[in-house]
């Protein structure tokens, strides 16, 4: 399926892919400092943001087919920079794994390789049944923003948790459904994280209440060109709850790749 995307700026390609319930709003942080020098091409994916909200169950792999789709839409089969933020980040390895030709250079923020445990997949079920019956996305969101944030964001940044709790609001509740239930099947991909060949940045949030760091720094250490740059001040929305730091080290990075 074709995706609604925001394409943003000069200079060589870098693909961002958002987090749940959230859409391609949330990288406004980046879209400015790094779409100064970069071509940011952001999708909303399917479910999300103004991208069509079919029927059935969003897998992570279904996910990732949308973004080549959208791609080749634009012409771009030459390899190209992929990065993704917790659920984007789920989609950015499928997409690594299952297409390594198409990218060059990969930016895994606030997420992590491991399937859901039997208790989360369940705790998804029950979201999405409960979003599909009120029909409103208040569920996911009281259940996902007081997580999404650093304890102490919630005061420092308080215009943005609302910006992300309004951009929440606005999501379609069956397009909350299907990619829950999408999340819930994604397979483990800790296996492959050792047969990622490309430079790869692993982004986490100091203060991140849903991805502990030892988790981020034993993803990092089992990437054969990964690195790991801890982002204080920050839970996990790092790259807008320390929007200066988050840029700096997606540039470095970017820079490291030549560009
Ligand atoms: C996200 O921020 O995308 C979510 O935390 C992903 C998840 O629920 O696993």
């Amino acid at each position: 399926m074709l995706l609604a995307f925001d394409d943003v700026g000069p200079g060589p390609v870098v693909v961002l892919i958002h987090g749940f319930p959230l859409n391609r709003k949330m990288w406004d942080a980046q879209l400015t400092e790094v779409g100064s020098l970069y071509r940011i091409i952001a999708p909303d994916l399917r479910g999300a943001g103004e991208t069509a909200v079919p029927d059935g169950v969003y897998t992570i792999d279904l996910l990732a087919d949308d973004v080549i789709e959208t791609l080749d839409a634009l012409n771009l089969t030459d390899p190209v920079v992929l990065g993704g933020l917790s659920m984007g980040g789920y989609v950015a390895l499928s997409l690594v794994a299952r297409y390594p030709s198409r990218f060059r250079g990969l930016m895994l923020m606030n997420t992590r390789a491991v399937a859901d445990s039997p208790a989360a997949a369940e705790g998804r079920e029950s979201l999405a049944r409960q979003v599909e019956q009120s029909g409103k996305p208040d569920g996911v969101v009281d259940a996902m923003i007081p997580k999404l944030f650093a304890p102490a964001s919630y005061a420092t940044h308080a215009t943005i948790v609302e910006q992300i709790k309004a951009q929440a609001m606005q999501a379609n509740p069956l397009g909350l459904a299907n990619t829950l239930r999408g999340m819930a099947t994604r397979p483990d991909r800790t296996g492959d994280l050792a047969r990622i060949s490309i430079p790869t940045l692993v982004l986490a949030g100091a203060d991140d209440q849903i991805i502990p760091i030892a988790e981020s720094k034993s993803m990092a250490s089992m990437i054969p060109h990964g690195r790991l740059e801890i982002i204080p001040d920050a839970g996990h929305l790092a790259p807008l709850e320390n929007k200066s730091a988050s840029n700096a080290a997606i540039l470095g990075f970017l820079r490291s790749l030549g560009d």
